[in-house]
């Protein structure tokens, strides 16, 4: 295979590769987001963060998609998170750690996205 090609197949390859990575609440927490999160809450960690990440993607996306952090205002999250964890049969601190974790990934998700338009 020519080295043209080869870069091509991999071009391809990393493509893919990101647009299933960059799926609503697919990719794990980074220590950034632990950085953003200890702003609010002085006890977060990469654990907690990443133990909210997984109880989201395996509990939130059962009777709709999982919906994206940004798709939805701060207050919008607090009211339906009540009531979508009870759905989900989730527990009052999943609940929180589901809570911080989303709110996160908003927050990082739309400071990353005012920086690229700056
Ligand atoms: C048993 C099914 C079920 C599960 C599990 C579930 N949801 Fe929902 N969700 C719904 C239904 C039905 C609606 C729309 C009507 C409503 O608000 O009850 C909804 C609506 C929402 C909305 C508002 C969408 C809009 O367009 O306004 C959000 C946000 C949401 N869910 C988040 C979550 C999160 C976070 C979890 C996990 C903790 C979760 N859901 C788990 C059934 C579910």
């Amino acid at each position: 295979m020519s080295f043209r090609l080869n870069g091509f197949v991999f071009f391809l390859f990393y493509s893919l590769l990101c647009l299933a990575s960059c799926h609503a609440g697919l990719h794990k927490p980074t220590p950034k987001e632990v950085v953003l999160a200890q702003r609010k809450w002085t006890d977060a960690d990469l654990r907690s963060l990443t133990a909210g990440q997984v109880l989201y993607t395996t509990h939130c996306g059962k009777c709709h998609t999982l919906y994206k952090a940004d798709a939805f205002s701060e207050d919008s999250w607090l009211d339906c998170l009540p009531e979508m964890s009870h759905k989900a049969h989730i527990s009052h601190d999943e609940q929180i750690l589901v809570r911080r974790f989303i709110l996160t990934r908003r927050t990082y998700v739309l400071e990353k996205k005012s920086n690229r338009e700056q």
